[in-house]
């Protein structure tokens, strides 16, 4: 990537093309004492008043930075390689590790170990790569008092409050008001899917196991959806395009949410899946829907 001045317009040359930089959101980025506060690094001045008809009187390249006279008497000297860093996605860290697709082959999955200075330990940023190509990752001997998976969770980020509490204890109960607080089989599922933004990332901390058997079972969203892209196009493009009202309800509260099962950003790349159906007060309008009813579940990959 580099920054060219040609005619007294600066450009972007990315190897393959090359596009102009507006000299407006060049004149944005004035970083003398009176536009820019040195130490939060934030704007002091308004970039929605200031002349619309901006343009680059005198421009010049010389050690690294570039030196610009605006047409409305401002001036400004900025480093080359900051300004082709806003152009990279250098600063999108999530985005450059890539996500492995896995199904029920997946083997030698590597296990993390809590230990006492975890947290800031390389073995948690390793953790957090994993997590962030497999979608998930297993971690053992994580202490059990004191609801410390909270503080595990708060290592990481700010925990979110829901109208279930700072966390959920999934154990059976005699009034349940979720399928969660009772011994019923549970299908693959995500969730919270009436919640907006539902749930990002989720921990779930094994306390005491009582009984023997069962299955803790994961499945990957992304292997399952391409499986589906690939298998059958339509069905896709309806469960990315119709609504479906997730819907939860106590005598507490209310949540609600209308939302594709595959959820695609505006490049049509995936974001999220989302599948429960075990909320009967999903419901949906269109009726191009319900030919797919049961598509998102059969090529589910199960691991063990
Ligand atoms: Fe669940």
């Amino acid at each position: 990537m580099k920054i060219e001045l040609i005619n007294n317009k600066i450009y972007l040359n990315n190897g393959n093309s090359n596009e102009e930089i507006h000299p407006f959101w060049l004149r944005e980025r004035l970083d003398g004492e009176e536009f820019l506060d040195k130490g939060t690094q934030q704007r002091l001045f308004d970039p929605s008043a200031m002349n619309c008809e901006i343009e680059i009187e005198k421009a010049k390249i010389s050690d690294g930075f570039i030196e610009i006279n605006f047409n409305d008497g401002a001036s400004s000297r900025i480093n080359l390689e900051k300004l082709a860093t806003e152009f990279s996605n250098k600063d999108t860290v999530i985005k450059s590790i890539n996500k492995i697709k896995w199904d029920s082959s997946l083997e030698n999955i590597k296990n993390f170990n809590f230990n006492e200075n975890f947290f800031e330990s390389k073995e948690m940023h390793d953790l957090l790569v994993s997590f962030y190509e497999y979608g998930f990752v297993i971690i053992k001997n994580v202490p059990t008092e004191n609801n410390f998976i909270v503080n595990f969770a708060n290592s990481i980020g700010s925990v979110r409050r829901t109208n279930f509490g700072e966390h959920f204890n999934v154990r059976s109960k005699s009034h349940p008001n979720d399928l969660a607080y009772t011994s019923l089989y549970i299908s693959p599922h995500t969730d919270n899917p009436y919640r907006n933004p539902v749930p990002c990332i989720q921990i779930l901390h094994c306390i005491e196991n009582e009984v023997s058997g069962g299955f803790s079972t994961l499945v990957d969203g992304y292997t399952v959806t391409e499986h589906l892209k690939n298998q059958d196009p339509e069905a896709y493009k309806v469960l990315s395009e119709v609504k479906v009202r997730f819907k939860f309800t106590d005598k507490n509260v209310v949540l609600e949410d209308w939302s594709e099962l595959i959820h695609l950003d505006e490049t049509m790349l995936l974001i999220g899946v989302k599948r429960n159906f075990n909320l009967s007060n999903n419901f949906v309008r269109e009726k191009r829907f319900y030919r797919l009813e049961n598509v998102l579940f059969s090529p589910f990959h199960l691991l063990d």
